[in-house]
């Protein structure tokens, strides 16, 4: 007897490798190279690069490096076939995705074997999450066409779309592109990842048997240069870009100043965070999913494990057990759980990394050292002891490399987890719902999964906070980066930027001393009124040259001092909306309490007529109001997605926003942008016009007359640009709202690029008395994503 047993414990899988036949007569068939997709049609292949299966290093294809040119004729197929699409009935579009949609579903094994071999993922993980989801994706989205005209009123089409995507979901990152700008009766040009473009011209030729009408969908393959090329190009209208956080920020400073459309989905750091109280078997099972799915090759893979110091070897010891089992290997056959890393130079990019994690002298255990001896394979790694300052705990390795950190307590795991310039995705492992949701709350982070992990679905929007991007892929939230106002194109404002001395509104500058105190309208910062750091003052003019009193000149140091006094106000975000609202009726009925002096004032300083002016005092105590109103509803979602689980769609607030205010309509254009952003809970730094500053500076009574909490307003006046120019540059400002001039549009956006802030610039003349609503709202806010699990 015990020969069962021995039988049990010594039993292995077989090989059971998926068949590949039907994919490899596809790649004989194209064997003198790929041509790019344009109009609806194959090119003739050129200028060729080869394409390798990383799992054995063999070249499966030769694909087309598309050239300017290239990426000009598509985008000229785009824009011709874009104005007939949009011009189809939502149902029409309708029909079309829900077509792509079948016929991904009917070509399901093909697409994934061939991203199998393309990529090197495993069959099981293609074959049973990235195409049923590239499928989930085009129905849902199949859907959207027909509901979008009614459910996204007063918009229109952004238009030509270029986007750009990465090698570790290549299909689903097409889809997450394609469906939403489809739906939404865009047309695109993409460019696939250059080690990776195999399943996007499978998904040409499906767009051709689908009888998708030319030009709708255009894909140019080729490397950086190519992908540089269509965002350079003048004819797009929005970038859309997944990729590494460093050429997301190219891409930023690129499209500075163009009004191109954008959103980025970047790298991440993400945490996975155990508390004691964890069911641990299920956590150690969660942890399998979120480093090593997909080689860890996973913009949100849980590649931070922070774990309470009580749990850790517990937790450490199971890990290791379970790392035994995992079988690394041939990417086709279909027990295997780690494949192939997607290419050699990503390969020693990790091998790099883990040199210098050694060098730090980190304790590293590899269960399966030895992997196929071709190919590109690294073995499931475990880091225990890591520093948070550590290269490997701030880096993105995108590898199977898992790195553990201990913490003591919630609060201690919290900062742990936000240590991180990323914000993408977190997973918080407690069987303690408060606590769950606690810590789901206070983690900057875009999309949050409580005892699960890297879950998906097309009906949940997916995106980061901080150097993670902006914008969100997916649903609702995804579908409004492919719309924009249906409006005619505004009038270039007047130049926001008066220097000193040359401009109507400023005179030179002049030492306050000189001037004396009381005539000057000091800064507003923390509460207080402030005097400039500069000491200097500058006349405001009244619209026949007369001087009608002074303002502070701020500079680098008070937007400094601003920034600083409203990250420390925090709290305002974390009081309830009630509160919020309350404040802000408050304001608005000190502002009405005081109209007659505020229209005297706009009358003098900006030369409008009383009446005029009496309109705008009114428009603006009505604009408050309406933002009370709103204070406690703009509320989330609830989506859809997954059974037993509530996705919670959040509306949170920035943090610190940054406010740059036009000339023109000098209260009304500040209480609407200030208004909607602190009622959604951010705190605020508000450079107002510079040439009628004067309302602003009036306005510090109404806020310290309405139990404004110190630091949720601050009011910095002075030259717009020149203070423009330190918000955009400055990392702890989350966000920047920026009217006024051409250049002042492109500068911000270009700075913006350093911690990745999200912008919204306006170099038109804007209609003021209209300026209010939703959209305002949407922009003050972004979404986190919360994934609860329910039942046992
Ligand atoms: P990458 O960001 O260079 O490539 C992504 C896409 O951008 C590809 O299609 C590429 O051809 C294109 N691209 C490259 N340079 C461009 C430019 N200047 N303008 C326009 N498009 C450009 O990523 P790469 O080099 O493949 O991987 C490097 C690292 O980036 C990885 O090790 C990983 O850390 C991170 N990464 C993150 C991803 C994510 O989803 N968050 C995806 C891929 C990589």
């Amino acid at each position: 007897m015990g020969v069962i047993q021995d039988i049990l414990r010594t039993m292995d899988y077989g090989p059971s490798p998926e068949g590949a036949e039907h994919v490899k007569a596809w790649l004989e068939q194209h064997e003198s190279g790929f041509g790019h997709f344009i109009n609806g049609a194959f090119t003739k292949p050129g200028n060729l690069f080869d394409v390798f299966n990383p799992a054995n290093g063999e070249r499966i294809a030769r694909v087309s490096r598309g050239s300017a040119g290239d990426i000009d004729a598509a985008i000229a197929a785009a824009r011709k076939a874009q104005a007939k699409w949009a011009a189809l009935s939502g149902f029409e579009r309708s029909k079309h995705l829900y077509a792509l949609a079948r016929h991904v579903q009917k070509r399901e094994r093909f697409l994934s074997v061939l991203e199998t071999i393309d990529n090197g993922k495993p069959i099981r993980e293609s074959r049973d999450i990235d195409i049923p989801l590239v499928a989930r994706h085009f129905y849902h989205h199949a859907g959207w066409a027909s509901l979008i005209e009614s459910e996204f009123p007063d918009t229109k089409p952004v238009g030509v779309c270029g986007q750009i995507i990465p090698w570790n979901f290549p299909l689903l990152m097409l889809a997450w592109k394609i469906a939403p700008a489809l739906a939404a009766g865009n047309t695109v040009v993409l460019k696939p990842a250059e080690f990776t473009p195999l399943t996007a011209l499978a998904f040409a030729a499906i767009c051709v048997e689908t009888g998708l009408p030319p030009g709708v969908v255009n894909i140019v393959t080729g490397d950086g240069a190519t992908g540089s090329a269509l965002v350079a190009h003048a004819g797009v209208d929005k970038i859309a870009f997944t990729g590494s956080t460093e050429v997301g920020r190219a891409i930023r400073k690129a499209t500075a100043g163009t009004g191109k459309k954008l959103s980025l989905e970047l790298g991440g750091k993400s945490p996975f965070i155990v508390f004691e109280d964890a069911d641990l078997d299920s956590a150690v099972e969660g942890v399998v999913d979120a480093i090593w799915f997909n080689q860890g090759q996973v913009c949100c893979a849980g590649s931070r494990l922070l774990i309470a110091e009580s749990i850790a070897e517990t937790v450490y010891a199971k890990l290791r057990a379970r790392m035994a089992n995992l079988r690394l290997g041939d990417p086709l056959d279909k027990s295997t759980d780690v494949g192939a890393i997607v290419a050699p130079v990503q390969l020693e990019r990790i091998r790099r990394l883990m040199r210098e994690g050694e060098a730090e002298g980190l304790e590293f255990f590899r269960a399966n050292e030895t992997g196929p001896d071709r190919g590109c394979f690294y073995p499931p790694t475990l880091v225990t002891g890591v520093d948070p300052a550590s290269v490997l705990a701030r880096e993105e390795i995108f590898g199977p490399v898992l790195v553990a950190t201990t913490f003591r307590t919630p609060d201690e795991a919290v900062a742990l987890a936000n240590n991180t310039r990323y914000g993408l995705a977190a997973s918080v492992w407690t069987e303690n719902v408060n606590r769950a949701l606690e810590v789901a709350a206070r983690i900057k982070a875009g999309v949050i999964w409580i005892n699960s992990t890297n879950m998906f679905d097309a009906a949940s929007g997916f995106g980061g906070y901080r150097e993670s991007g902006f914008g969100r892929e997916g649903g609702r939230e995804g579908l409004s980066e492919y719309r924009v106002a249906d409006e005619p194109k505004p009038k270039p404002a007047a130049s926001h930027s008066p220097r000193l001395n040359a401009s109507p509104g400023l005179a030179p500058a002049r030492n306050l001393v000189d001037a004396g105190p009381d005539r000057t309208a000091k800064l507003f910062v923390g509460g207080k009124q402030a005097r400039p750091d500069s000491g200097y003052s500058y006349a405001v003019l009244d619209s026949s040259g007369r001087e009608l009193g002074l303002a502070g000149l701020g500079n680098r140091k008070d937007i400094r001092n601003a920034v600083e006094s409203a990250a420390k106000a925090s709290s305002w975000g974390a009081a309830t909306a009630h509160n919020r609202a309350q404040v802000l009726y408050y304001i608005a009925e000190n502002l009405a309490a005081r109209e007659d002096e505020f229209a005297r004032r706009l009358g003098a300083m900006a030369g409008v007529s009383a009446r005029a002016a009496k309109t705008q005092v009114d428009a603006s105590i009505r604009r408050a109001f309406v933002y009370a109103g709103y204070a406690d509803k703009f509320d989330g979602a609830v989506h859809a997605t997954r059974s037993r689980f509530v996705t919670l769609a959040m509306n949170e607030p920035w943090g610190v926003m940054g406010i740059v205010c036009p000339d023109e309509a000098p209260l009304l254009a500040f209480v609407s942008l200030v208004m909607p952003a602190i009622a959604m809970g951010n705190s605020v730094v508000v450079v107002p016009s510079a040439s009628h500053p004067l309302s602003a500076t009036d306005f510090y009574s109404v806020l310290e007359t309405s139990d404004v909490p110190s630091g949720v307003v601050n009011i910095v006046t002075g030259e717009a640009n020149v203070l423009a120019k330190t918000l955009a540059e400055h990392d702890g400002v989350d966000a920047l709202w920026y009217v006024g001039d051409t250049e002042g549009a492109r500068q911000v956006e270009a700075l913006s690029a350093g911690n990745l802030k999200a912008t919204w610039t306006s170099a038109g003349a804007i209609d003021w008395a209209k300026a209010e609503g939703r959209e305002f709202l949407r922009r003050a806010t972004q979404v986190k994503n919360i994934w609860t699990p329910y039942g046992e």
